[in-house]
């Protein structure tokens, strides 16, 4: 067999030599009008010199990450790093590639360089109409050095295959920084606190859509699947998109943490379970969750588990404020949730571990940037941390009765419920950020039965 090139690479048409020269002529230069600055650019920077303390005289590299191939040549939607957005406020799909330096500079400061790709030329090269992943022709519009220092107010260098980034520690893989990265975000600054409530005023949008939408949901025969997508036409709408797959769970399948799979019935006689939340332009997410009947009214033994699972959250979140521990309203939910289960026969006590069975995961973290945010932090600072003004977190008990489980009497099996909101810590306590959807069994069934009557 004689050796041939497979040639399995691109199967676009190739340029002539004249078309690609026609490409280089006849372009107006297209600089960005006005004001550039991002208004986050006023809090970066002393986030920078919170990051730039902890590390004196050490060079600090925080990439955005790189963009991640789906299948064959379309990649992921990029997303940047946490961390990378925080310390530029720099959210858009963009950045894949970019790469912030703290350079040492000064007695133990640092200076900020963004290394970023600079806009494809248009007198030379192809990329900006051959390059499927950079090409301005095929993404779009990308700042170019001078804008984006207008935008952040860092100095920017270009980023350049041939020239690697100097040796320095890298929060891709340094495990110390990362977890230092994260523990500087566990208290939000005030513009987060404002992005925070956003994400989550458009998450009760969300919501409200998904309730709207009920009749068309159980008329289909996957209507997880259309709740998925209502909620997800709100949260691409108006912000980022969600902050996380979203959980749909119809009857048993809330007994799943984690079901986004969403490809079952909705049973008008059970309950929807609905986790989500919209993330903000910005990258900050809601994590709510509303546990509904979908006939509109709980049956009797859905509101008593509901009831349980509602003064578990009350418990916690009443334990929520400034020097309280991150522990505690854990406690004080499960607490209240043991003590429901040993009075329904179901446990023999409420002391030791066993309510462990029903309520499967913790009842509550941080959130923010991330669902779950900060997660590198170290012990001392979260889990064994005391709450602070700023922290921004979810209390989320949930009772979770398998469907298989024979230590349960048959009517509470397959049922499962959680309710999720956000709160900020404050002064005094903690605000409720989601308190404008309802909660009360009540309160649900007025809501819903407003919004299906509208
Ligand atoms: N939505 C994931 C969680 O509640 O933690
Ligand atoms: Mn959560
Ligand atoms: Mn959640």
């Amino acid at each position: 067999m004689t050796e041939q090139p497979l040639r399995t690479g691109s199967h676009d048409l190739p340029p002539s030599a004249e078309f690609q020269d026609f490409m280089t002529r006849g372009w107006a230069p297209s600089p960005l009008p006005g004001e550039l600055q991002l208004p986050v650019a006023r809090f970066t920077a002393s986030r920078r010199a919170g990051l730039s303390a902890r590390f004196p005289g050490q060079r600090l590299l925080i990439p955005a990450g790189v963009l991640k191939v789906r299948s064959n040549d379309c990649d992921h939607r990029f997303r940047p790093h946490s961390a990378y957005a925080w310390l530029t406020g720099l959210t858009g799909e963009d950045q894949a590639g970019h790469v912030l330096v703290l350079e040492p500079s000064g007695p133990g400061g640092h200076e900020a360089v963004l290394h970023v790709r600079p806009r494809s030329p248009r007198n030379g090269g192809e990329e900006f109409y051959r390059d499927r992943r950079y090409g301005e022709f095929w993404v779009g519009r990308r700042l170019d050095l001078g804008e984006t220092e207008r935008t952040t107010g860092i100095r920017c260098e270009p980023l350049d295959a041939r020239s690697p980034l100097p040796p320095g520690r890298n929060a891709a893989h340094d495990a110390e920084l990362a977890s230092v990265l994260s523990e500087l975000r566990l208290i939000k600054d005030a513009w987060e606190v404002d992005q925070l409530q956003l994400a989550v005023d458009h998450t009760t949008s969300g919501f409200q859509d998904v309730v709207r939408s009920l009749p068309r949901a159980l008329a289909h025969p996957r209507g997880e699947r259309w709740i998925e997508g209502v909620f997800g036409l709100r949260a691409r709408a108006e912000g980022n998109g969600t902050g996380y797959d979203t959980i749909a769970a119809s009857g048993a399948h809330a007994c799943v943490l984690h079901w986004i799979r969403n490809d079952g019935a909705l049973d008008a006689q059970k309950l929807l379970l609905l986790d989500a939340g919209v993330e903000t332009d910005s990258l900050y997410t809601a994590d709510i969750t509303r546990t509904l009947p979908l006939s509109g009214r709980f049956s009797p033994v859905q509101r008593q588990v509901y009831e349980l699972v509602l003064a578990a959250q009350e418990a916690g979140m009443a334990a929520l404020g400034p020097g309280a521990s991150f522990r505690d309203f854990h406690r004080a939910g499960m607490r209240v949730i043991a003590e429901g289960l040993t009075e329904w026969g179901i446990l023999k006590s409420p002391e030791g571990d066993q309510h462990r069975r029903y309520t499967l995961c913790s009842s509550g973290h941080m959130l923010g940037l991330d669902v779950h945010d900060c997660a590198q932090a170290r012990a001392d600072a979260y889990l064994d941390g005391v709450l602070e003004e700023g922290q921004v977190l979810t209390v989320e008990p949930g009772l979770y009765f398998q469907p298989d489980d024979e230590t349960l009497p048959a009517e509470l099996r397959g049922i499962g419920i959680r309710i999720e909101d956000d709160l900020v810590i404050t002064e005094e306590g903690a605000r409720l950020m989601s308190g404008a959807l309802p909660r009360t069994p009540e309160g649900i069934e007025a809501w819903m039965g407003e919004l299906l009557d509208g």
